[in-house]
């Protein structure tokens, strides 16, 4: 990679977009990143920094403008705002990333979505990109409305790819990480929930990110996912990796299907989220939530690695930050 080769990143000072500028960085690209005015840069040195928002079409302009890849991470889950903000930011906000990019003169768009898109059909073991899902809740909504305009914006000209990472564990995360650690390494934790999930280390959703950029098919959807755990694995094998106490009392899912409602009131007069934070999200955390990347490790080259792999840096950072 030549130094003149520029990414603009959107999201650059969250929990993806900061390893991914820091990589970018480190393989020699010029890297301009999008930030609000009131957020955190962290330690980022070397990011050109482009202050605005996803709304402030003239920042959005220049950012984009004259680049070879638009990586699109900002975006928001329903853990730190309601679901009209939600909607907002990750679907109106996308369509106004790919009026810039159609405006601009733009390489490649590379846009993050989730697996949430896609459940595994009944009776399968896993889901990979074919298995669409009806959406639940303004998240998933948003972000099937954001994959729907980038395949648009695909077919009539433009250039992008879209990645499905499934839950990412890694240092700086203080939602997911946090509490998955916190299960594992705090024997105060009451509970553990009984469904399963994909768990993939940020630094693998990074690789799948350039991967996605450097041999992805334009239109085309990679997941980008790690093992598939249930919950219980992935807390005892943290247990076991920490030498800590994983939680004992495992809770029902017909209990946490019935705390779904109370939390979801709670969360609406509280103004805080909780998880599970509404009923049918309660209702997910019970299913085993299983995917597949065989199509990245196929036709992209992306390989995951291990949770022990990813566990002693997060770790430092749980230990010395939450
Ligand atoms: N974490 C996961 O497990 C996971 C899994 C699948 C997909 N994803 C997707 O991956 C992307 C990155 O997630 P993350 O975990 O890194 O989230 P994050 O840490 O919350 O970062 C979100 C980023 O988006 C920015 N942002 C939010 N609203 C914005 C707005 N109106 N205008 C401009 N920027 C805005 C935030 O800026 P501030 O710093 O100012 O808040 C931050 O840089 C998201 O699109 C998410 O949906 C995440």
């Amino acid at each position: 990679m030549t130094g003149s080769t520029t990414a603009a990143v959107t999201g650059a000072t969250g929990f993806l977009g900061s390893a991914l500028c820091e990589r970018l960085l480190a393989d020699g690209w010029d890297v301009r990143g999008l930030s609000r005015p009131t957020s955190d840069r962290g330690d980022l040195e070397g990011v050109e920094w482009y202050v605005g928002d996803l709304f402030d079409d003239e920042t959005l302009a220049d950012l984009v403008d004259g680049v070879d890849t638009v990586f699109h991470l900002a975006g928001i889950g329903l853990w730190s705002a309601g679901p009209e903000t939600v909607y907002r930011v990750n679907a109106d906000g996308t369509a106004r990333v790919l009026e810039a990019c159609r405006q601009g003169d733009v390489g490649r768009l590379v846009f993050t979505s989730t697996s949430g898109t896609r459940r595994p059909p009944d009776g399968a073991e896993v889901a990979d990109e074919t298995d669409v899902a009806e959406p639940i809740g303004a998240y998933q909504a948003s972000k099937a409305e954001a994959e729907r305009m980038v395949d648009e914006y695909a077919a009539t000209g433009g250039d992008a790819v879209t990645v499905h990472p499934t839950s990412i564990f890694g240092p700086g995360d203080e939602e997911f990480t946090a509490q998955l650690l916190a299960m594992g390494l705090e024997p105060t934790m009451p509970a553990y929930l009984p469904g399963g999930l994909s768990i993939v280390g940020v630094s693998d959703v990074v690789d799948g990110l350039l991967l996605a950029d450097e041999r992805g098919t334009n239109g085309e959807h990679y997941v980008l996912g790690g093992e598939n755990l249930t919950y219980n694995q992935a807390v005892r094998r943290i247990a076991h990796a920490a030498d800590g106490t994983p939680a004992r009392i495992q809770v029902p899912s017909l209990a946490i299907q019935a705390a779904g409602p109370v939390a979801e009131a709670a969360s609406a007069v509280a103004g805080v989220r909780m998880f599970p934070f509404d009923r049918q999200m309660a209702s997910l955390a019970t299913q085993r939530l299983f995917y597949t990347s065989r199509k990245a490790e196929r036709e992209l080259g992306y390989e995951y690695r291990p949770l022990e792999d990813h566990l002693p840096e997060t770790m430092a950072w749980y230990r010395e930050e939450v």
